[in-house]
């Protein structure tokens, strides 16, 4: 994809399609520094990412948000959780492990929390829209300057990890998303081709 002017564009949508979205990637999180966003700005980033279409109104999504101390006060409950899994697990392998929220100054855990609905709408569109409530949030942090990247990795499914954040059997992860500083922008890597994905329907 390359980032030609589309024509037919208005200069505004010119900015928009073509300077973000045209070229937007995830940032990587072993590249994030601080600063991340202050409490005031997640606040506005997690409004944004609120703004989904979200069949019926049921907010089927929630945030556990993690910043500062309470990172490295979390990897007590990942150390543990990583090693009962994994008894024999080297050292270094342990501490990474460990520091996992320390990678990026911000980690917001997306909880995709799917409602009963009298009205019956289907779990798989709750639990979507809670996807978009990611994306959105990687393209607000993106959009006001931070490097961000959507992360499950083996803590999103791990029962003592969810029993610690509080997690309920009906709920699940749908994501954490790192927030931090990012100084380079980051490579482009492979992109389908959507000519292999659409067919035209006659
Ligand atoms: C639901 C979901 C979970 C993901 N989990 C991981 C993960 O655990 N580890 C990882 O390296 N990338 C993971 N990714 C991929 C990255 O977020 C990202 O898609 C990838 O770095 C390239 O993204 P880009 O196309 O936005 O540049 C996940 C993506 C999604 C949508």
């Amino acid at each position: 994809m390359d980032n030609t002017k589309l024509e037919f564009l208005s200069p505004r949508l010119n900015e928009v399609i073509t300077n973000f979205l045209k070229t937007r990637r995830s940032n990587l999180v072993r590249l994030m520094s601080s600063p991340g966003p202050s409490k005031q700005e997640l606040r506005e980033l997690l409004n944004i990412a609120s703004r989904v279409p979200d069949h019926r109104k049921l907010t089927p999504w929630r945030f556990i948000v993690f910043q500062g101390e309470s990172r490295r006060k979390f990897g007590e409950h990942l150390r543990q959780a990583y090693l009962k899994a994994n008894k024999n697990s080297p050292s270094d392998r342990i501490i990474f492990e460990t520091e996992k929220f320390l990678r990026a100054p911000t980690v917001i855990a997306v909880v995709s929390s799917p409602k009963k609905c009298p009205r019956g709408t289907p779990e798989r569109e709750q639990i979507i829209t809670s996807g978009l409530v990611c994306y959105n949030l990687c393209l607000a942090a993106q959009a006001a300057g931070y490097g961000a990247q959507w992360l499950t990795e083996w803590c999103a499914y791990d029962v003592n990890i969810l029993s610690a954040m509080g997690v309920e059997a009906s709920e699940a992860i749908s994501g954490f998303i790192y927030i931090g500083t990012v100084n380079d922008p980051p490579q482009e890597r492979p992109r389908p081709n959507v000519d292999d994905l659409l067919i035209n329907w006659t």
